[in-house]
């Protein structure tokens, strides 16, 4: 599916935004299962291109995230590169604006919250978007903040990675190192202390910091510690691109286990894993569940109940992943990305 000499998406949707010069990219990777969906990313790039890169191989990420999961639903992406120090007053309107431009591709794209986005901007893009907007707040009528219910499917795959390294599924008195206390990492922190394992984290923001390790009592560990520091699990749950040829080698985990989107730098950091005996798993297998939980709440009707169940599911597809990488011989990633090419590429 990754074509060589760059991108096999449908099309790409770009507008500059004159009020206040941000850049808006959105990425049509794949309709062939259903309607292209995906995040929209709101942060300062260095240029217009890294935004418009960075749109790109989010959408095609999307298409894989669907097709692995079994959802009916396409890749997208849409990137919001606002120029650094935008002042917070003109936020809505280019929330709003943005939105419009949802508004007439009338569902060609749909959306819901990412790495700089909340449910409240969700709200606000929905004044102009609606329907095409998800994870609204519940005062909207929307399913409120993704983090949950990624942290949840995240939380699942760290068990069959348990499962498969130490034949017991159970956290407990597991090491696990989050990198990012944000939405979903902080409530992947819960879920694993209440899970008995041994949690340290990293973060840039003082907040976070604070909360963690002074008020939950936390190992922190500092940003440039974080690929040396040992652990069973290693869970970035940040950034892309964390995992290349320099933080590879200086990895001490025996497994990385995250919901940050796009976690592999390049094509053969998957492979650089799989030679130091690390066990990844693909990150768009493991942090699928905020997307399906709320997809699935708001287009398909299902209850929390429900949501939550199709969650978990991704420990069973976690499972299947690993079997097939084994018995194939190939990575991890290979292995879920035949996975999701072979759906792609089935009739009907
Ligand atoms: N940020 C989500 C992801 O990367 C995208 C998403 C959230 C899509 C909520 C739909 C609803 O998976």
């Amino acid at each position: 599916m990754r074509a060589s000499d760059g991108w096999d998406g449908e099309s790409l949707v770009t507008r500059l935004d004159r009020e206040t010069g941000a850049w808006i990219f959105i990425a049509l990777h794949s309709s062939r299962l259903g309607a292209a969906t995906g995040g929209t990313r709101m942060k300062p790039y260095p240029d217009r291109g890294a935004a418009r890169a960075d749109a790109m191989r989010l959408a095609e990420g999307m298409t894989c995230k669907w097709a692995v999961s079994g959802f009916p639903r396409g890749g997208g992406k849409a990137v919001i590169a606002v120029p650094p120090g935008l002042d917070p007053s003109r936020r809505p309107g280019l929330l709003r604006r943005y939105g419009e431009v949802l508004r007439e591709l009338g569902g060609l794209f749909w959306t819901g919250g990412d790495v700089g986005t909340s449910s409240a901007d969700m709200d606000v893009i929905g004044e102009t978007g609606a329907p095409y907007v998800f994870s609204r707040t519940p005062s909207r009528g929307g399913a409120g903040d993704s983090g949950g219910l990624t942290a949840l499917g995240v939380f699942c795959a760290m068990e069959t990675v348990c499962w498969r390294l130490f034949g017991d599924p159970s956290l407990r008195g597991r090491r696990v190192l989050v990198q990012g206390a944000g939405s979903v990492g902080s409530a992947l922190i819960e879920r694993l202390v209440g899970a008995g394992a041994i949690v340290s984290f990293s973060d840039m923001g003082e907040a976070s910091i604070r909360r963690h390790r002074d008020a939950m009592g936390l190992t922190f560990v500092s940003p440039e510690a974080v690929f040396d520091a040992p652990c069973e699990i290693f869970a970035p749950c940040a950034l892309g691109g964390v995992l290349n040829a320099d933080t590879i080698p200086r990895l001490a985990c025996r497994s990385v286990v995250g919901a940050a989107n796009n976690q592999l730098a390049g094509p053969g950091d998957a492979e650089r894993l799989r030679a130091r005996g690390i066990l990844y798993a693909p990150d768009f297998a493991a942090n699928a569940g905020g997307a399906v939980g709320i997809t699935g709440i708001e287009a398909m009707g299902w209850s929390l109940e429900r949501a939550e169940r199709e969650v978990r599911a991704i420990g069973a597809t976690l499972r299947g992943i690993f079997e097939a990488a084994e018995a194939a011989g190939i990575t991890t990633d290979a292995a879920a990305r035949r996975i999701a090419s072979e759906r792609l590429r089935a009739p009907g």
